[in-house]
């Protein structure tokens, strides 16, 4: 799907380009196209933008438009950039690049790996007893045929009650229960894209959602986000306005992988351009109980939410445990009708069981959540010191929530580190996993899920092996120029 982006867009973009290391070697307009394939192999300039015509990047740079000129012969040498006369020029990567569809999923095979790989927590200690708990209950429901498409009215109650508390007014009607975050996702594309349908994506993002996504044949377009500061607003609602999406799935809470959190204004500008645009928003929650140092919350979107524009989306597997497959949508009545006339189609309905250890476990949020917060702020700051001390190199920005943290690595090294951890006993999530078309080699994901001890060791088996790494590996290109 092409976008544009206009020459001051593009220049926010680029930051600092003409004054990064080596300047005095580098010619302007080799600087100049450095950076914009740094800015192509972080996902932060989409494949397929079409870029402003040379005089207006010009203006806009305040350099000569001969400067520009080169810069985009360059890129259109290596494989970056397609131009057709009269057209204009457009992002493209050089040939033999991968494109990446499956989702985030590794074989529980090997006990002794230390797994990096998933963002998930071991269950609380509450599971247990509230499982017993749970099966004292079941008798009230064992005189039916237990299928409750919508799931049970007290959990669906029980969730509506977190909404409202959270500042959303909402109805038991207003919520489906699912089997986990991830149907939740599945059963409103199913239900709201069809084959070639426009849909706007965070890049990074979740690659669980990038599977479903591919499995309805989306027409996938990204918002890149900036590593160190998230979300641009101003590229956000233009690549909205620009593409006019069917839907566009955002996490604005700790967002998958990058850990960044939505500011309350951008929330209810998004709210307002997607009611223009007609496009529904898809809003992940499943990191909105985990804000850690004791860090207030926005509001969520759905507080802004006037024309039933929003569908929120969330569950227990980040807060209490992945295991139970319990998660939930929560949307207009009419709208979680059909989405349950529809999930009968695909699995009836949720366990009766596992609905009832999670209303057990409801009832005990704030003691669950808060030893959950605790856990991982004391993790995080473990895996932090033990990358600060042995990969001193690497740069991250220390989340304020969530499970996951994104380093930026020092070079396109990513897949390569990846597979020779995995040598060491380390299973890594590499950044190309969290986008679409084989980009974000300078990145990493690292969830601070594990006990700090194993976090501490892990880093320490990826320091020994990434002062070992075969550099080869790197792209003919070059290692990207880190923008400002
Ligand atoms: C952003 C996001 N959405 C959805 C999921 C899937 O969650 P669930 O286990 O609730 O299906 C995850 C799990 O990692 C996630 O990070």
């Amino acid at each position: 799907m092409t976008t544009s982006v206009r020459g001051g867009q593009l220049a926010r973009l680029l930051g600092q380009w003409h004054s990064l290391p080596g300047r005095h070697k580098r010619p302007d307009y080799d600087a100049l196209a450095g950076a914009v394939r740094g800015l192509l192999a972080d996902s932060r300039l989409p494949l397929g933008t079409r870029l402003p015509a040379e005089r207006e990047l010009a203006e806009s740079l305040g350099i000569s438009r001969t400067t520009v000129s080169a810069a985009y012969r360059s890129l259109r040498e290596t494989g970056h950039l397609t131009s057709r006369r009269g057209a204009g020029s457009w992002t493209t990567l050089p040939t033999g690049h991968r494109v990446g569809s499956s989702g985030l999923w590794a074989p529980d095979d090997d006990v002794d790996m230390i797994d990096m790989g998933v963002a998930a927590s071991a269950a609380p200690v509450e599971l247990v007893a509230a499982a017993r708990a749970a099966a004292d209950d079941l008798p009230r429901y064992l005189g039916s045929a237990g299928y409750h498409p919508t799931g049970l009215a007290e959990l669906r109650a029980a969730v509506a009650e977190g909404y409202a508390a959270r500042g959303v007014p909402t109805s038991a009607e207003q919520i489906l229960i699912t089997s986990g975050t991830q149907q939740a996702l599945d059963l409103v594309l199913r239900l709201s894209v069809p084959a070639g349908a426009p849909v706007l994506v965070e890049s990074p993002t979740y690659p669980n959602a990038l599977a479903a996504l591919s499995a309805r044949r989306a027409r996938i377009s990204t918002h890149g986000l900036d590593p160190r500061t998230g979300w641009d607003a101003e590229l956000l609602l233009g690549a909205l306005r620009q593409t006019r999406p069917r839907l566009a799935y955002l996490i604005p809470e700790f967002q998958n992988p990058t850990g960044h959190l939505m500011p309350a204004g951008l929330r209810e500008r998004l709210v307002g351009a997607a009611h223009a645009t007609g496009t529904e928003l898809v809003i992940d929650e499943s990191f909105v109980d985990l804000p850690l140092d004791g860090a207030p919350m926005p509001p969520p979107v759905a507080v802004f939410d006037r024309h039933s524009r929003v569908v929120s989306i969330g569950g227990m597997s980040k807060a209490y445990w992945g295991g139970l497959r319990i998660g939930w949508v929560r949307a207009s009545a009419p709208l979680v009708q059909r989405l349950a006339a529809l999930r009968v189609g695909v699995d009836m309905s949720s366990p009766v069981l596992e609905q009832l250890v999670a209303v057990r476990l409801l009832a005990q949020e704030q003691t669950i959540v808060a030893a959950r917060r605790a856990q991982l702020e004391f993790r995080r700051d473990a895996l932090v010191a033990a990358l600060t001390e042995l990969l001193p190199e690497w740069r991250v920005c220390v989340p304020g929530g969530g499970v996951t943290l994104w380093a930026e690595l020092d070079g396109p090294i990513s897949s390569a580190l990846a597979r020779a951890a995995e040598d060491v006993g380390v299973r890594l999530a590499p950044g190309p996993r969290f986008g679409l078309d084989g980009t974000l080699e300078r990145f990493v994901r690292l969830p601070f899920t594990l006990a700090a001890d194993d976090l501490t060791e892990a880093v320490r088996r990826i320091a020994a092996v990434r002062h070992d790494l075969d550099r080869t590996s790197r792209p003919a290109w070059g290692t990207p120029a880190v923008i400002a």
